[in-house]
């Protein structure tokens, strides 16, 4: 199991968490930006992703919880490994293609109570798919059990080398969930940032 750990909850102490990150076996540094339209909150603005990315010595996993495409192309400047934005927020490949001709792997978001028929017109184009598990805009939340189904429906007919990522409430009982249901990897926040030591929590993960 891949493991992408969030920030977002150490928001205040950004450098020690990314230098935490840097010293784990974490395989990509999960960044949530919110834009206070899509999600009520507002976080990661451009310059700050832009230090993050100096300081990390981890491929950043960007997730961009934004209604707008120009705000999607400003982050995709930054050149991240995954770009991934909100099926929500697309109603054609545009945006994928735009992505993609930048050379960065794109993922597709989906909200808890979104239909996996909204994500089918893509699934040849993208490279992942972060069902999200919560409701997006917090850290700290329960995982949804319901969306266990949801990926197991989508698993049956996405393609096999599509990469399934899970995002919100993951912990050492949830993370037994998503391996059921078929995930190659989770995006953990708290449950791995509210401990000393992060590299103990991430391998309870795997
Ligand atoms: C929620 C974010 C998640 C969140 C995960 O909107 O997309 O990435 O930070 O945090 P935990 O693991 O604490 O639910
Ligand atoms: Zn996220």
């Amino acid at each position: 199991m891949k493991v992408s750990v969030s920030v977002l909850k150490e928001y205040d102490r950004l450098i020690k968490a990314v230098k935490k990150v840097n010293e784990s076996s974490a395989d990509f540094l999960h960044v949530d930006v919110m834009d206070g339209k899509f999600v009520d909150n507002e976080k990661f603005p451009l310059e700050v992703v832009r230090d993050v990315k100096q300081i990390s010595e981890k491929p950043l996993d960007v997730h961009l919880m934004v209604e707008s495409h120009d705000l999607i192309k400003e982050y995709a400047k930054l050149m991240p490994e995954y770009l991934t934005f909100h099926v929500e927020v697309i109603d054609d490949y545009t945006l994928i293609d735009y992505v993609k001709s930048l050379g960065i792997k794109v993922g597709l978001a989906i909200n808890p109570e979104t239909d996996i028929k909204r994500l089918m017109p893509y699934v040849d184009d993208v490279d992942l798919v972060l069902f999200m598990s919560v409701t997006p805009g917090a850290g700290g939340q329960e995982f949804k059990e319901e969306v266990v189904d949801k990926i197991k429906a989508f698993k049956k007919v996405a393609p096999s080398d599509l990469i399934i990522s899970v995002d919100g409430g993951v912990n050492q009982k949830t993370v037994g969930l998503c391996k059921y249901a078929g995930c190659d990897m989770v995006v953990a926040g708290s449950y791995i940032t509210n401990k000393e030591n992060y590299e103990e929590a991430i391998k309870q993960l795997r």
